[in-house]
């Protein structure tokens, strides 16, 4: 593959962009400055450094963010700031998209890709890849409580009761709930089916992969091999 290719679609500009960046002597291949925009490579391990930056060649592009509460799952945001602002300029320039939403007010475990068809099995409901969340509750939790969230709840504009795969009290205003699905508002509009009230949403794993203990909110990782395979384990799923 040509550097200036390479660079394109890792997205870092336009064709002109990438062929100017590589003249300009801006780029290193592999460690060492290459100018000539033409030059061919492997892309199977290459690495492309810019402004100081390592990237990885990666043909699709998964990422993690630990994303903060006060921002929308959204390119055109209305009232907070975009998730996408805290992604760097090239992962915006391919293409990454929101895998699912959460609720501006929410926290946690976001995914991003550019893989279409990763997207649609992690959040199509066929696939039943297992979302986990931590509800703060106005109301105390009772065991009645758990019990509904455990055995269905009728939402409205749902033709069945929907049940969560597995709910505990974490302690008196805590619930710890695992849904198979990703409807609209699900965790606030199930815990309200039972007479409680959210004041505080986290999602805290995907499948059985758990967001990584020392990524602050707000900083994003790439995922690998390993992850997604954890990313795309179904209920019930076996931990190592
Ligand atoms: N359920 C909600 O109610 N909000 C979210 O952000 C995610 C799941």
């Amino acid at each position: 593959m040509k550097l200036y290719r390479a660079l394109q679609v890792q997205g870092f500009g336009s064709r002109k962009a990438c062929r100017l960046l590589a003249r300009a002597g801006k780029v290193a291949v592999n460690g060492v400055v290459c100018a000539d925009p033409d030059a061919e490579f492997d892309p199977d391990g290459l690495e492309l450094t810019l402004d100081g930056h390592t990237w990885h060649y990666r043909d699709k592009a998964y990422v993690l963010l630990h994303k903060p509460t006060g921002y929308e799952c959204s390119h055109h945001p209305s009232h907070h700031p975009s998730v996408f602002t805290l992604l760097p300029v090239p992962l915006l320039h391919r293409g990454v998209q929101c895998v699912g939403r959460l609720d501006q007010d929410t926290s946690g475990l976001l995914l991003f890709s550019d893989d279409g068809q990763f997207i649609h099995r992690m959040i199509s409901p066929k696939k039943g890849v297992p979302k986990v969340y931590r509800a703060r509750c106005a109301e105390p939790v009772s065991a009645a409580m758990v019990d509904a969230l455990h055995s269905g709840v009728q939402l409205t504009d749902e033709p069945a009761p929907i049940a969560a795969l597995a709910c505990e009290a974490i302690d008196d205003h805590t619930l710890k709930l695992t849904l198979a699905e990703g409807k609209y508002h699900q965790v606030k509009r199930m815990i309200a089916a039972v007479g409680n009230r959210v004041t505080a949403l986290h999602r805290e794993a995907v499948g059985a992969y758990r967001l990584p203990a020392d990524l602050p909110p707000g900083a994003w990782c790439w995922l690998d091999a390993a992850d997604l395979q954890q990313l795309e384990q179904r209920w019930p799923y076996v931990r190592s």
